[in-house]
């Protein structure tokens, strides 16, 4: 079947189909922008020696353009050393950690992740390194989450790389157009991740008006082609994707993540400050609900949140298991990943490549072009 569906932001970025993937992992960064999208390789963890790594080797396995997706929480210090933030962590806070930790006989070295220290945890000193790596490599686009600076879109620009930002609502968005930025993701509350309190449908059209003629990508909840076309229709020039490709074969999610995933309805997704210090919307587990219960101190602001809690018990990527956390299959119901209300509508697994398919012939038979 030939799919088309070609809007100015294909044009802008040199891509055939109007998709951008966020992922951690460069194998399914590299496989959606093979498959005619842009992927996007979530670097807040990686060291700037570790993204020019990932960058050579996504250089080597697509000759598609991909892109590069930091944080850039203005709260974060200047310069910071781990000790200094941990002398921060309230004593009753680290008591309460301390007593999880205890019952669920988390080991001691999964307390010292050093890439927590980067990004999210991470002084604006390692934000501007991690730039300065990012954009040696020319990428598509730099994506700034979670705030921005007008230097950072400046320094981008002087680079001749795009800049897209997600906003959660209106006011963001203006404010990210009079900085500057290229294009900007209206992200609904629905999305997986870091998220707002407006729903995709609500936001997308107004940030579309508020920001003209800056393109605006949509975001939150898009799973399919129909998702697809409804972000068109209410303006937007194309999806900003993340929950969709958690399961797809290229993802390192281990296997039972993906089968909970995939067995997951609508309503698993939920809202929790408890990982970042900021809403988050993540598969429901144990330490969410822990965290809500009456004993529980309330959360830290970012970056604190991470810095004691027990992260590997809520990551669900390789390294923690290598550590053998998980050799007891009942410490499972206390994991998560970040994931959006979109859950409910991933029934099986799939390539990256078919999950693009899927959605652009989908869209392009309701559009009747087939
Ligand atoms: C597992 C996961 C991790 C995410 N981490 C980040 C991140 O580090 N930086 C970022 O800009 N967005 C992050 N996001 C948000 C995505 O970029 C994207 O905005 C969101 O997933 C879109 O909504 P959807 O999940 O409904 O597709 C993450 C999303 C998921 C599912």
């Amino acid at each position: 079947m030939a799919l088309s569906l070609h809007t100015p932001l294909c044009d802008e970025l040199a891509i055939e189909y109007p998709v951008l993937a966020f992922n951690h992992c460069r194998d399914v960064v590299a496989a959606v922008s093979n498959a005619g999208g842009c992927g996007v390789l979530g670097a807040l963890a990686l060291s700037p020696e570790q993204l020019k790594t990932e960058i050579a080797w996504l250089k080597e396995h697509t000759d598609k353009p991909f892109g590069i997706d930091l944080i850039f929480p203005s709260n974060n210090p200047i310069s910071i050393t781990r000790e200094q933030l941990m002398a921060m962590v309230p004593q009753g806070y680290r008591d309460f950690v301390d007593k999880i930790k205890e019952e669920l006989g988390v080991p001691e070295q999964c307390y010292s992740l050093d890439s927590l220290e980067l990004g999210i945890g991470g002084s604006q000193e390692t934000q501007w390194e991690q730039l300065s790596a990012a954009l040696d490599a020319k990428p598509a686009v730099v994506a700034a989450a979670l705030g921005f600076t007008k230097e950072v879109i400046d320094e981008c620009h002087k680079a001749g790389v795009k800049v897209v930002t997600l906003v959660g609502n209106v006011k963001n968005a203006r404010r990210a157009a009079e900085c500057g930025v290229d294009i900007i993701v209206a992200q609904g509350t629905e999305a997986g991740g870091h998220t707002g309190r407006i729903g995709t449908l609500a936001l997308v059209p107004q940030v579309v008006d508020a920001v003209h003629p800056v393109p605006v990508l949509a975001a939150g909840g898009i799973g399919d082609g129909r998702g697809l076309l409804a972000s068109l229709a209410l303006g937007a020039v194309g999806v900003w994707t993340g929950s969709i490709w958690l399961t797809c074969h290229e993802s390192p999610l281990v296997d039972w993540i993906k089968d909970r995933i995939v067995e997951s309805t609508d309503e698993d997704a939920v809202l929790s400050k408890v990982y970042t210090g900021k809403n988050c919307r993540h598969l429901n587990n144990k330490y969410i609900q822990l965290w809500n219960g009456p004993d529980a101190p309330p959360t830290l602001p970012m970056p604190l949140q991470n810095f004691y809690s027990p992260m590997p018990i809520m990551l669900s990527t390789e390294d923690p298991f290598s550590m053998g956390i998980f050799e007891k299959p009942e410490l499972r119901e206390w994991v998560g990943a970040p994931a959006g209300n979109v859950v409910g509508l991933i029934k099986q697994r799939k390539s990256a490549r078919q999950i693009m398919y899927d959605m652009m012939s989908q869209a392009v038979q309701i559009l009747g072009q087939e």
